[in-house]
């Protein structure tokens, strides 16, 4: 497993959890954080072993963002790599072939926020906060989070949220549908990872097909997202899980699913 400055993976049970550590500037993000999400991601892809992922902060954060200080005195060119590596960072976790979910900690803010929402479900605990407070700054979220905060919880309320920075709860979030469970504290890792473990007992290629077909299908045509569901469909009717999955259920049994 590598070893890494600001992130620490564990594994239980082919569940591996992901834990940011910058606690002293509430998990930040500066450059070297956002390349070894991007190579942590990328890494858990390849893993055959990996059935799902749960990302988290350390003490009062998820994470507060980009690195502010790291911000004051960029020149344009500087400040753009910076937004282009968050979007690849955001990306390896959008096509990372495993399901992650983001247990949010604290605070979740700005490119923080933009984190969970490049997961696929998230849980949050009731100390949670998420914001999207870059109009404070002058500026407008970077990390593609406008359009996602919008295709999540609809233009109106997209316009409230980012027009006035403000922080939501994660009972407001629940509300608002992009949090999917509100947990105590001390509850949130262990909701995090049944969750988990609920997803990664299912068989891998079905759960790595449902991310990219609503991943993708939810920007294409209704009539093209469900093409794209048949064809992979019948792809997975061809693989060995299904054949598994199948027998297994004729024969009263659980099934053994080996992402074949
Ligand atoms: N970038 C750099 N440093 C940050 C940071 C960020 N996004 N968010 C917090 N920190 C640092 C603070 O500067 C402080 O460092 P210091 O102890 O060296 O002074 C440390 O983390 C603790 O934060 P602090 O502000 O003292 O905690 P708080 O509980 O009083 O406030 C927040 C918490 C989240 C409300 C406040 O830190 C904040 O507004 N952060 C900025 C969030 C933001 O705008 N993110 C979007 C960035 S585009």
């Amino acid at each position: 497993m590598h070893s890494y400055t600001y992130l620490q993976v564990a594994e239980q049970e082919r569940v591996f959890t992901v834990t940011i550590r910058r606690e002293e500037k509430l998990n930040a993000m500066n450059r070297e954080m956002m390349a070894e999400l991007t190579d942590c991601f990328g890494w858990l892809h390849r893993q055959d072993q990996a059935r799902a992922v749960v990302l988290t902060g350390t003490g009062k954060a998820f994470m507060a963002g980009a690195d502010i200080e790291g911000y004051h005195g960029f020149d344009m060119a500087q400040f753009f790599a910076f937004q282009d590596q968050g979007r690849e960072m955001y990306r390896s976790i959008e096509t990372c072939g495993k399901p992650v979910i983001a247990a949010v900690n604290g605070y979740a803010l700005g490119g923080g926020f933009e984190l969970a929402l490049a997961c696929d479900l998230i849980v949050a605990s009731e100390k949670a906060k998420f914001g999207l407070p870059e109009v404070k700054l002058g500026l407008v979220p970077g990390g593609g989070g406008i359009q996602k905060i919008a295709r999540a919880v609809g233009p109106y309320a997209a316009k409230e949220l980012t027009m006035t920075g403000r922080f939501v709860t994660a009972a407001e979030g629940r509300i608002m549908q992009f949090v999917h469970q509100v947990t105590e504290p001390e509850a949130l890792l262990e909701t995090a990872l049944k969750l988990a473990q609920d997803i990664a007992a299912q068989a891998p290629l079905a759960v790595q097909a449902l991310k990219k077909l609503i991943n993708e299908g939810r920007d294409a045509s209704l009539e093209t997202a469900q093409a794209y569901d048949r064809a992979y469909l019948a792809s997975l009717f061809h693989s060995e899980d299904a054949k598994e999955g199948i027998a297994a259920f004729v024969a009263k049994r659980p099934p053994q699913f080996r992402g074949r």
